[in-house]
């Protein structure tokens, strides 16, 4: 409150006033209070490592945060929106990166929201579960059939675990409450405590597998349903965290939907209207330089040096925000003259790659006899499946027209296909009756879970934040927009020496209170 009614009564000094000191003493009393609140300067400036969701988003809480007159530069190697990403087929763009977000995702809402941007509900595919030789499950277009189908097969397993979901959901929720009065945390293990306890510690120590077993879920469940799903999001089967197992299963919900145009226009959007200078280069090392005050104290500011072609360039920042993995070298950064060593390689990424494919899919690939009857268009395999695919479903057009139906499964569409390993030749040919046009994407795409999990600090340096240590928790969206205001409150936080917001307990009792 003190904060906001000083920032409104201060008058913004003249320009011509800071040549002439005399003038300046009526405002003595002024600046003497505002010090007080701005105890080094109100404006460091910043630099952002990254232009996926992550730094973009970074950057628009950046601003807000800090206000009009820091300056931010955002730096990019290679496109704006990182994992958000389009490929051109036959003169339309279709999502190659991360595709779906889920309606309770609510930084990523608001971020379309605010840039007028429009949601576009992801089409309900028809699900199939292949286990090597057939589909083992089948959805139909009538959903009291499917209930039906499911709990004949499952009991109520798929209702035990929607519930045990949208309990972790609701628990985690709390964490935008918490943001929004201001509340950051140093590490990933801080922020899962004060949200969910040591519950939610644990869920990143145990895998999904444990979890669910624990609540009673069927193992004829586990293999037909969880694990596919679990193959689907992230390439690796229930031995992954409770934490991103959960997560991922929230993203088998309904409801789900993506941005109309392409999801990476949240992240020029957010870079646009945050006014950052935006440098297409990529980021070779960060060096600490110190730098003498005038009061003699010694502050240390960031050299970060980059490439850009064949030039090389350098700036010098107060806060660093990393929003890339800087594991085995996806990013290639180096940290030098730091007081204490920054270490970040405690795990490994793992590869995805997304192969879109215009053509008709072999039915009988999937143990289907003629095509007359086969309605499935999202397929999801089991675990010793022979296959080598992880999943496939077809896929529309980032801008699709009104009445827009995804097109039966025996005609030709484009098929989004994923896999570990690129897909040979001969793989294809069998998968597919007929192919029109084809691109391959590999990404090196999110942690290899293998809980329990080691986690790297948000706070990697006195002034060095990192964003992507959340994705040890989950990789997605808003996981790294959640992490992004995390940063930017920590780095305001600790700039003006606020540690009454950062790392505290008792926040739920506190909230009551205050409110
Ligand atoms: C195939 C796939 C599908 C996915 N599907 C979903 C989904 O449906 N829903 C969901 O919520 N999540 C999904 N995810 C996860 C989600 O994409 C990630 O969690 C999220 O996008 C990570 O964002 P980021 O900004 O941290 O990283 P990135 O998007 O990787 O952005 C990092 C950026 O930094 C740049 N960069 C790297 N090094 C340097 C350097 N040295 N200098 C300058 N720039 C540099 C890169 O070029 C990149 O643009 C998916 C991931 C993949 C791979
Ligand atoms: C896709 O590529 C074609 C040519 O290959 C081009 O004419 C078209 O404009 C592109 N579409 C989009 C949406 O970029
Ligand atoms: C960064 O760039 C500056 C200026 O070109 C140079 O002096 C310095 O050695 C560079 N640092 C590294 C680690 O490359
Ligand atoms: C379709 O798949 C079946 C079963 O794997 C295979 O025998 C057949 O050759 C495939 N068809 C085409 C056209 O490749």
């Amino acid at each position: 409150m003190v904060v906001s009614l000083v920032l409104k009564v201060k008058p913004q000094p003249h320009p011509a006033t800071k040549l002439r000191p005399q003038l300046l003493k009526p405002l003595v009393f002024f600046s003497k209070y505002r010090y007080l609140c701005f105890p080094p300067t109100p404006r460091p400036p910043s630099a952002v490592i990254g232009a996926g969701i992550g730094g973009s988003s970074a950057a628009h809480f950046l601003r807000q945060q800090f206000g009009e007159g820091v300056k931010i530069d955002v730096y990019e190697s290679k496109a704006v929106g990182g994992h958000f990403a389009t490929a051109n087929i036959s003169g339309q763009e279709y999502e190659i990166g991360a595709t779906t977000i889920h309606p309770l995702n609510l930084h990523t809402k608001e971020f379309v929201r605010m840039l007028g941007l429009k949601e576009r509900k992801h089409p309900d595919n028809l699900l199939a579960v292949y286990d090597g030789e057939e589909f083992v499950f089948e959805e139909s277009d009538w959903f009291i059939v499917n209930i039906i189908k499911l709990i004949w097969r499952y009991g109520f397993d798929i209702l035990r675990m929607k519930m045990w979901v949208e309990s972790y959901l609701h628990r985690f929720m709390k964490v935008y409450q918490y943001q929004t009065h201001g509340y950051s945390f140093t590490s990933l293990e801080k922020l899962l405590h004060e949200v969910g306890g040591d519950e939610f510690v644990q869920m990143t120590k145990h895998s999904i597998d444990e979890a669910l077993q624990q609540i009673g879920i069927s193992q004829r469940f586990m293999n037909e349903m969880v694990t596919p799903i679990m193959r689907l999001n992230y390439g690796q089967s229930v031995n992954i965290n409770a934490f991103v197992g959960m997560t991922s299963l929230l993203a088998a919900e309904s409801d789900l939907w993506t941005v109309d145009g392409g999801n990476k226009l949240i992240c020029a959007g957010l870079l646009y209207s945050a006014k950052v200078n935006l440098i297409k280069g990529k980021v070779t090392s960060v060096n600490t330089k110190k730098r003498p005050l005038r009061n003699g104290e010694v502050i240390t500011a960031y050299e970060v040096n980059y490439t850009a072609g064949p030039d090389t360039g350098y700036n010098m920042y107060d806060i660093v925000i990393v929003a890339t993995p800087l594991h085995q070298g996806v990013s290639k950064i180096t940290f030098q003259d730091l007081s204490q060593p920054i270490r970040t390689d405690c795990g490994q990424y793992q590869q995805k790659v997304v192969t879109l494919v215009e053509g008709r899919l072999n039915a009988s690939y999937f143990g289907h006899r003629g095509p007359g009857r086969f309605r499935t268009t999202a397929i999801v395999t089991m675990e010793h499946s022979s296959t080598s695919i992880l999943a496939a479903n077809v896929l529309g057009p980032v801008t699709m027209a009104a009445d827009y139906q995804i097109p039966p499964p025996t005609a030709t569409c484009v098929w989004k296909v994923l896999s570990r390993e690129p897909l040979a030749e001969q793989q294809l040919s069998r998968l597919f009756v007929s192919r029109s046009a084809m691109r391959e994407t590999r990404w090196m795409a999110y942690p290899r879970y293998s809980p329990p999990e080691k986690v790297p600090p948000f706070l990697l340096h006195d002034r060095i934040y990192y964003l992507n240590a959340i994705e040890w928790a989950a990789s997605t969206v808003e996981m790294i927009a959640v992490a992004a205001k995390n940063a930017a409150l920590l780095s305001y936080h600790r700039w003006f020496q606020q540690l009454d917001r950062i790392d505290q307990d008792y926040l739920q009792q506190r909230l009551k209170v205050e409110l």
